[in-house]
């Protein structure tokens, strides 16, 4: 027997998670993959980071002060219960490393965010599948997989990929059903694109000891680059994640920006506003070329190839990045006839449009 250093039980089958967004993206590629920001971020963390003179070479602050007070004044929130993270994802880390001993299971449900299976397993916990109803998460499925060994359940609203929204009614069904013993996160990583109908997490936490709140500034605050996440947590829980978290897991750039776009309501407005626009005028176009649309609360929809003959989403993704333009194949997420595009730029929708019709238009459609 080889002697060499073994890694964990608990890693040994994973399939790990890991976005292929292409190496060396050039500037002049129109990524419409990654359900980031079509706007960017708002011009006044630009202006802030160049002009930024702070000293870089000492550590951060474990917790941003001013980072935390604009979260807590912008969402009306106790400030003692909010968590920065280096993205969300870590947030979603340090919960499965805090609550899962080995062998104990996670509910998330079946076309869910990936990360949530991986962290599971990292921990040692064992990830259980509640099958969605029609690509929307299912509340009964979910309660239906609870066991004596579930310490977790993940639930992203409005989900990624699929767009979809349980709502205020349903979440409160699932925390009345779900025992007070299991912890439930809320991960809000889109409500800020959610202009009606979406359960208010912040309150649910503040009514509980079992839920917790994740949000992040990847999305409509158009900050992905920098990792900036956070989340709002019962108190004990708070205490938790603070006694583990990485101590300086945020970088002092992170922090400026995050509290300067907080800050800059009128580009969120806009960027609620063009992404509302885009959607509808998207969707509408694909729907006049014969392409099926999932409809979606967020800043991203599925494209499903599965009735279409000819076109497949396979072949659609390989001739769109002869044309410059990135979608997500949705293959692992165990939906290979779906590709999920984001709302990119006004130039970059009219740039996709002019391409998938001259593609249908070769393809003979
Ligand atoms: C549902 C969901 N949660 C969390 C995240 C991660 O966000 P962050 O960039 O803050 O790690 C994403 C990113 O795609 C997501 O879709």
């Amino acid at each position: 027997m080889i002697n060499k250093p073994k890694p964990a039980d608990s890693i040994q089958s994973l399939v790990s998670y890991r976005p292929a967004f292409g190496k060396n993206v050039s500037k002049s590629l129109i990524r419409l993959s990654a359900n980031e920001n079509g706007l960017g971020c708002s011009p006044l963390v630009n202006q802030a980071i160049r002009k930024y003179e702070g000293e870089i070479h000492r550590y951060p602050a474990q917790q941003d002060e001013a980072l935390v007070s604009a979260i807590s004044s912008r969402f009306k929130i106790n400030p003692e219960r909010i968590v920065t993270g280096n993205g969300s994802d870590e947030l979603i880390y340090l919960l499965c490393t805090a609550f899962l001993n080995p062998g104990d299971e996670a509910i998330h449900t079946q076309y869910g965010f990936l990360v949530f299976p991986q962290a599971i397993k990292i921990a040692g916990g064992v990830p259980v599948v509640a099958q969605d109803d029609h690509y929307t998460v299912s509340v009964d499925s979910i309660i239906a997989k609870l066991s004596p060994k579930t310490k977790i359940v993940f639930l992203a609203n409005p989900n990624n990929p699929t767009g979809t929204m349980l709502s205020e009614q349903e979440i409160k069904r699932l925390v009345d059903l779900l025992p007070k013993s299991v912890l439930l996160v809320l991960d809000w990583a889109y409500s800020e694109y959610v202009t009606e109908g979406l359960a208010d997490a912040a309150q649910l936490v503040d009514a509980s000891e079992n839920i917790v709140m994740l949000r992040t500034f990847s999305k409509l605050f158009g900050l992905a680059s920098l990792r900036l996440g956070w989340g709002y947590f019962p108190s004990e829980i708070y205490s938790i994640l603070q006694s583990i978290r990485p101590p300086f897991s945020v970088n002092q750039l992170a922090a400026l920006a995050g509290r300067i776009a907080i800050e800059d309501i009128a580009f969120q407005e806009e960027s609620v506003s063009h992404n509302h626009f885009w959607m509808k005028e998207i969707v509408d176009r694909l729907d006049e070329m014969g392409v099926q649309t999932h409809p979606s609360k967020t800043n991203f929809m599925l494209l499903d190839f599965k009735r279409n003959t000819g076109l497949t989403a396979k072949l659609l993704e390989t001739l769109l990045i002869e044309h410059n333009i990135q979608l997500r194949s949705m293959s692992p997420y165990g939906l290979p006839d779906m590709l999920r595009m984001s709302i990119g730029k006004s130039d970059e929708m009219e740039q996709l449009t002019m391409s998938l019709r001259q593609i249908m238009q070769q393809q003979g459609r």
